[in-house]
């Protein structure tokens, strides 16, 4: 199998590291499953990543501890970013695992290097809010570009709505990687394929302004292993292979470490270092170009 292609910095701002995004217009897919997992354990591994919560229902950020639903008064949020209230850093929170039960900040440990624009559920109005806004679609791309220091992070992730409205369309115009995630069966394979046709539009539409996302890799989590899980979905996997070759990252196993690590507000790394949810994702990151440097991994 040949190798998989690295991870792309911004055209539009070279002196960024990678913007990863994950994607589908399908929901419950694993876009923050695997995002979350992919930012922490990078982390983890010694690296400075920020993520970017971008979704409407935040779950990204009630994973580290932070609720969307009942931001505290004063806090600002990935929606304060986006109209230009707020800059960046003043909504970056530090991104964290719950270690005792309560809310306030001695519930959580912070996980050194990982860093959090916090999601807000007000994001639920971008799509109509950005046609009104004259930076519209490249309130990211202009924020990143401007309010981000070379060297700064080492990767960049930003977790996508279920859509692809002009919200997702803006968050595309910031990314440069796309990992298309989906669930083994048909339907999510048929959309895998014309989200990849959409984002080839997309960038070329936008060509000019710098754009470069492009559907890099593509991602079946949820994944069967086994004939007895269903031949049904093997022949699939078989068939997504076939279809996206090299493109393909390791499959992503169903876990129940998964949702429960949700529940609990730890990532699954630190809720069970021996999830197979772990290997596999550190797995990605060393074909990312992200390998251990912390030692402790
Ligand atoms: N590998 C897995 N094993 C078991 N459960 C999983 C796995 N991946 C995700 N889940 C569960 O499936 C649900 C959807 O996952 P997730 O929230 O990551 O998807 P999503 O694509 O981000 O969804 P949305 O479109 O709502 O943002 C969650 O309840 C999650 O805990
Ligand atoms: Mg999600």
């Amino acid at each position: 199998m040949a190798p998989l292609s690295p991870l792309q910095r911004p055209r539009y701002a070279p002196h960024l590291p990678p913007v990863l995004l994950g994607m589908n217009r399908a929901g419950s897919v694993g876009k923050t499953t695997v995002g979350h997992s992919i930012g922490v354990q990078a982390a983890l591994r010694g690296y400075n990543v920020l993520k970017a919560d971008a979704d409407l229902q935040s779950d990204m950020s009630y994973w580290h501890g932070y609720d969307g639903d009942f931001v505290p008064k004063g806090a600002p949020t990935i929606h304060d970013v986006m109209l230009g209230r707020a800059k960046l850093d003043d909504a970056i929170v530090p991104g964290r695992t719950r270690i005792s039960s309560g809310d306030g900040d001695d519930a959580f440990r912070v996980i050194p290097g990982l860093h959090l624009v916090r999601g807000d559920n007000k994001m639920s109005q971008a799509d109509s809010e950005l046609t009104m806004d004259p930076r519209g679609v490249f309130w990211l791309q202009l924020a990143l570009k401007s309010q981000i220091q070379a060297d700064q992070y080492d990767l960049i992730y930003i977790d996508c709505p279920a859509s692809l409205g002009r919200l997702s369309i803006s968050l595309l115009l910031a990314a440069t990687d796309v990992i298309v995630c989906m669930k083994p069966t048909r339907k999510e394979m048929r959309g895998a394929s014309a989200l990849a046709v959409a984002i080839e539009e997309i960038r070329s539409e936008y060509q000019e302004f710098g754009a470069s996302a492009t559907a890099s890799y593509y991602l079946i989590n949820e994944a069967k292993s086994h004939q007895g899980q269903g031949a049904f979905y093997l022949e699939l996997q078989q068939e997504a292979e076939e279809i996206f070759g090299d493109k393909l990252l390791p499959y992503i196993g169903s876990s129940v470490r998964v949702p429960e690590a949700y529940s609990a507000q730890e990532p699954v790394a630190i809720w069970d270092p021996k999830a197979p949810l772990v290997p596999t994702i550190n797995g990605i990151l060393d074909t990312f170009g992200f390998p251990d440097k912390s030692g402790a991994v």
